[in-house]
């Protein structure tokens, strides 16, 4: 098993295919978390990390410890849970790279369609108790602990009747699984959402279970702020860094999200004020860690 602790950089296709990953020796990174779903073999054929993919994936791990992070593995819409990309290909991928832990989005999902980004569960009474029944038995068939993100939204789920904080906080005490906090998802939705709080948010969870962090930027588009992943963190977004660091003791990660328009087609291209912006925000979570978990 790897250790993975410190500051991560998401190894996304943009920062593959488009900036360089291999451009950051001189900035603080710590390990690399990997989207499991740009690796990972379609379902009818024998392979589980796709061959074509295989020589960057080997690639970045000779550089660098990897962590997996999951996006469409449809383990919380309603199709048999072990006849899902989750089980059938996300497990043996994680188990392949000796991830540690392994986090998803808390989105819909289905065997029709697995690709519903932003599309968040029911923040319901009831959908707590099945997700979370889901989400332990797929923790046991991971044999690492499970993370649960919380997922930017641009509107809740109907039937939802209880907060977004409060959905999650239930989730994790019912299945006996983690946390991902993504601070830029708490700020965006706060930004966009007249019934959410980042306040509310952050005391709702227990931030005990909160075991890595996301943070990134995003952009303003049609009278909506985004989650593009595209802009320097927002100083919202380090405020609560500093503010959650010494309160999450089981905390061992805090990844940097950048991604263009491979992640959304309305996002701002990638120029040459990235690869800068980058190491900044690199550099700067270095130092929030240094200050808040001295001797971490
Ligand atoms: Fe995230």
């Amino acid at each position: 098993m790897q250790t993975i602790r410190g500051i991560g950089l998401q190894a996304n296709p943009t920062i593959v295919d488009q900036i360089g990953w291999d451009r950051f020796d001189d900035s603080p990174i710590d390990f690399l978390e990997v989207l499991i779903d740009t690796f990972v073999a379609p379902l009818d054929c024998r392979f589980v990390i796709d061959p074509m993919a295989r020589p960057i994936l080997d690639a970045l791990a000779e550089r660098y410890p990897l962590l997996a992070h999951s996006n469409y593995g449809g383990e919380f819409g309603f199709d048999p849970l072990d006849e899902t990309p989750a089980v059938r290909r996300h497990a043996p991928f994680v188990r392949a790279i000796e991830s540690p832990f392994v986090a998803d989005h808390m989105f819909i999902g289905s065997a029709a369609s697995s690709h519903m980004w932003s599309s968040p569960l029911q923040f319901s009474s009831a959908e707590v108790v099945r997700v979370a029944d889901r989400a332990a038995a797929l923790q046991d068939r991971l044999g690492v602990p499970l993370l649960h993100e919380d997922a930017f939204f641009y509107a809740p789920f109907p039937g939802s009747d209880i907060p977004a904080g409060e959905f999650m906080a239930g989730v994790v005490e019912r299945a006996g699984t983690w946390l991902l906090l993504d601070l830029h998802n708490v700020f965006a939705n706060d930004t966009n959402h007249d019934g959410y709080s980042a306040e509310r948010f952050l005391a709702t969870i227990p931030l005990d279970r909160v075991v890595e962090i996301h943070i990134a930027g995003g952009q303003w588009l049609g009278g909506t702020y985004h989650d593009f992943h595209n802009a320097p963190v927002p100083e919202a977004v380090w405020d609560m860094l500093a503010h959650v660091l010494p309160r999450a003791p089981r905390l061992e990660a805090v990844v940097l999200e950048v991604q263009g328009p491979a992640h959304h087609p309305q996002s701002t291209a990638v120029d040459e004020t990235w690869l800068p912006m980058i190491r900044s925000d690199l550099a700067r979570a270095a130092s929030i860690w240094a200050t808040c978990r001295p001797g971490a």
